[in-house]
């Protein structure tokens, strides 16, 4: 049966009078990946300290691998691993990332054998390939690879849930894809289940399920590929003009197998197409018969990022008559 292993339910805080958390409501299954994502101030932190405990709700539930947070948040200790921002990780720079895991494993009354033989396994699930890269003193070692010591430390106790705060700010676009591809890996060789909170939409594409944060409400909450597939579109290409204007954007939204269009760059769109054979060819043919032949196209994927922009710029075509009220 499916058990929720991550659950937010009806949840409201106020802090200091203000209200910070609105009737927000998500959860993980156990063994899923979660990413809770939002802007700056939509509240994502706030809800990491709730599911840690560290902040208690006026109303609502939480529920933690099966512990009930607002009460017994105690027992969370050996269930639950915590990852914090890079600059908040308390990690001992002169030190190894093996003595650094052997060093926290202490808080938990691991022997120190088990600790080095458990932060050997989970570095090179993580990519640390050479003995060379345990041993270096993590002072020495690049943002990346610092961000997977703190990785490993926070799964150190073998916790059950796995809380990430922004475990990719600050990195790299390529990097930013490792981690979130060694966190996938960890989460299937342990079934850990994982909370990752991030402002960067494409978290969501290695995720289960994604929590989009507004303004301390939930404004979106499911599994990014069944948003993706619920979209006209089944086929995306980058387009690239020698020259584009909004007027040019307007007519190729208009294409009979064209569904969406978003700018990517200045000159450059992507297109989105309906369910159709030969799609690039097609799509081509009838660019060509506006006048709008592209300097190249390339085929590419829906992603949830796509989905999230389409609506985002539906919303505000539609804002003049809100729906909904
Ligand atoms: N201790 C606090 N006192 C007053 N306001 C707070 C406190 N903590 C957070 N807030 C406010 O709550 C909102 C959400 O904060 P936070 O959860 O840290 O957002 P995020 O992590 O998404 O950037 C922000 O407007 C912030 O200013
Ligand atoms: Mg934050």
């Amino acid at each position: 049966m499916d058990e929720r292993f991550i659950e937010l339910n009806r949840v409201h805080v106020t802090i200091s009078g203000k209200t910070i958390l609105s009737d927000v409501s998500f959860y993980a299954e156990r063994g899923e990946i979660l990413a809770v994502i939002g802007g700056s101030g939509a509240g994502k932190t706030t809800c990491l300290r709730v599911m840690t405990g560290q902040i208690r709700p006026v109303r609502g539930e939480v529920r933690v691998a099966g512990i009930d947070v607002v009460r017994y948040r105690e027992r969370l200790e050996h269930v639950l691993g915590y990852v914090p921002q890079l600059d908040e990780t308390g990690l001992y720079y002169e030190f190894s990332a093996i003595r650094n895991a052997c060093l926290f494993a202490r808080m938990y009354g691991i022997p120190t054998k088990e600790a080095e033989r458990r932060a050997r396994e989970i570095l090179e699930f993580l990519g640390f390939r050479s003995e060379e890269l345990m041993k270096k003193p993590v002072g020495h070692l690049s943002g990346g690879e610092r961000k997977r010591v703190s990785i490993c430390i926070g799964l150190i106790h073998e916790p059950r849930v796995l809380l990430l705060d922004e475990p990719t700010t600050g990195l790299d676009a390529h990097l930013r894809v490792d981690v979130l591809n060694y966190l996938r890996n960890i989460n299937r060789q342990y079934g850990v289940t994982m909370g990752i909170v991030s402002h960067d939409l494409e978290t969501a594409e290695f995720c289960d399920r994604v929590a989009v944060l507004e303004k301390g409400h939930v404004a979106l909450f499911g599994n990014p590929r069944e948003f993706v597939r619920s979209i006209q579109a089944r086929y995306a290409f980058i387009a690239s003009f020698e020259k584009l204007t909004d007027n040019d954007i307007s007519r190729i939204k208009e294409l009979r197998v064209v569904t969406d269009v978003l700018p990517v760059g200045r000159k450059t769109l992507k297109i989105f197409v309906r369910k159709i054979e030969e799609p690039l060819n097609i799509l081509v043919d009838e660019l060509e018969k506006v006048g709008l032949t592209p300097l190249s196209v390339t085929s590419s994927d829906i992603t949830f990022t796509d989905y999230f922009r389409l609506i985002a710029m539906e919303k505000e075509e539609e804002s003049f008559f809100p729906r909904n009220y």
